[in-house]
């Protein structure tokens, strides 16, 4: 399996990175603002780059949504979107080929054949496809994480999850014309926790990847505890395992997921056509379950442990 992963990392995203190298081909990440700005996340990529020791190209996207400013998650990801564990930068260069431009060249060059799957928000695959409207019919698969598909989303805006409400216009742009598109949301990640001592005890592995994620995710860890949360939320992990294994799909609905843009207490959130109301076809295949040993199995294997 080839992959193209559009991501903004941040600590749940490294996860899914992680993954994604042990179990596929990684073409490029093309990298987004959202969880900090496109400095660190472009830097974290780098470092991951590093830590896996692989050579995959990253290529720096967007440094702010299409439309307006948004507010980023360093308060649960640290200033930096790694934890702020002063970790040595990677002496790596970033491509200097625009990340939106590289999706468009990847897609050519690997047509019929990429998945692509985006873990932060949709600021590049928007302009992508404002770019080149046909990319849909060379990429073979979009998972996309984000959205909140029954309003119980994770920003100040209630019913917005943060991937969304971050660029609400880019999400619109893409869900208004990608024909047809797996969604993990946050809630599916609210039912697909990891547990506490079993992510200690794969950390504990000693295998460099888990050294680094152990340090980088000490922060959103007790974040996460004194929080309430009874179990550990990767969000992007959980999507990128979607991603690498379709089987682990339990339970999906094909339904219409549309963007609000302008309600005061709704903008960013995904409005799904549940009964089939508005007449108009399903653009999402929105995942409500997966094989939770199967997630489990892909996490401890993404850092190396036995
Ligand atoms: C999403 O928002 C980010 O903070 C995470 O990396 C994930 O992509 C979850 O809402
Ligand atoms: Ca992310």
């Amino acid at each position: 399996m080839k992959l193209l992963i559009d991501t903004d990392p941040g600590v749940d995203d490294a996860l899914a990175i992680l993954m994604a190298h042990h179990y596929a081909e990684v073409v490029a990440m093309t990298i987004a603002a959202g969880n900090v700005g496109l400095r660190h996340t472009v830097a974290n990529a780098l470092k991951l780059v590093d830590v896996i020791d692989a050579a995959t190209p990253v290529h720096p996207g967007c440094e702010h949504p299409l439309v307006l400013r948004a507010a980023d998650a360093a308060f649960v990801h640290g200033a930096d979107g790694f934890g702020d564990t002063g970790y040595t930068l990677s002496p790596r260069a970033a491509a200097s080929e625009h990340a939106t431009l590289a999706m468009l060249r990847l897609s050519h060059q690997h047509a019929g054949q990429l998945t692509v799957v985006a873990l932060g928000p949709l600021t590049n695959l928007a302009l992508a496809l404002r770019l080149d409207p046909d990319l849909p019919k060379r990429v073979s698969r979009l998972v996309v994480m984000g959205g909140a598909v029954n309003g119980r989303g994770n920003t100040h805006l209630v019913p917005a999850e943060f991937n969304i409400g971050f660029d609400p216009e880019a999400a619109h742009i893409v869900f208004s014309s990608w024909p047809m598109f797996d969604l993990v949301d946050w809630e599916a990640t609210l039912r697909h926790g990891l547990d506490y001592g079993d992510i200690e005890r794969w950390l504990c592995s000693g295998n460099e990847r888990a050294k680094f994620y152990a340090a980088i995710s000490r922060r959103t860890r007790t974040w996460a505890r004194e929080h309430g949360r009874e179990r550990l939320l990767s969000a992007d992990a959980l999507a990128m395992a979607v991603a690498l294994d379709p089987a682990i799909i339990e339970d999906a609905q094909e339904r219409h997921v549309g963007i609000e843009l302008s309600g005061d207490l709704t903008r960013g959130a995904t409005v799904v056509d549940w009964e089939g109301r508005m007449g108009v076809p399903a653009n999402a295949r929105i995942v409500l379950g997966v094989k939770q040993a199967r997630f489990e199995e892909m996490a401890r294997a993404a850092l190396g442990a036995a």
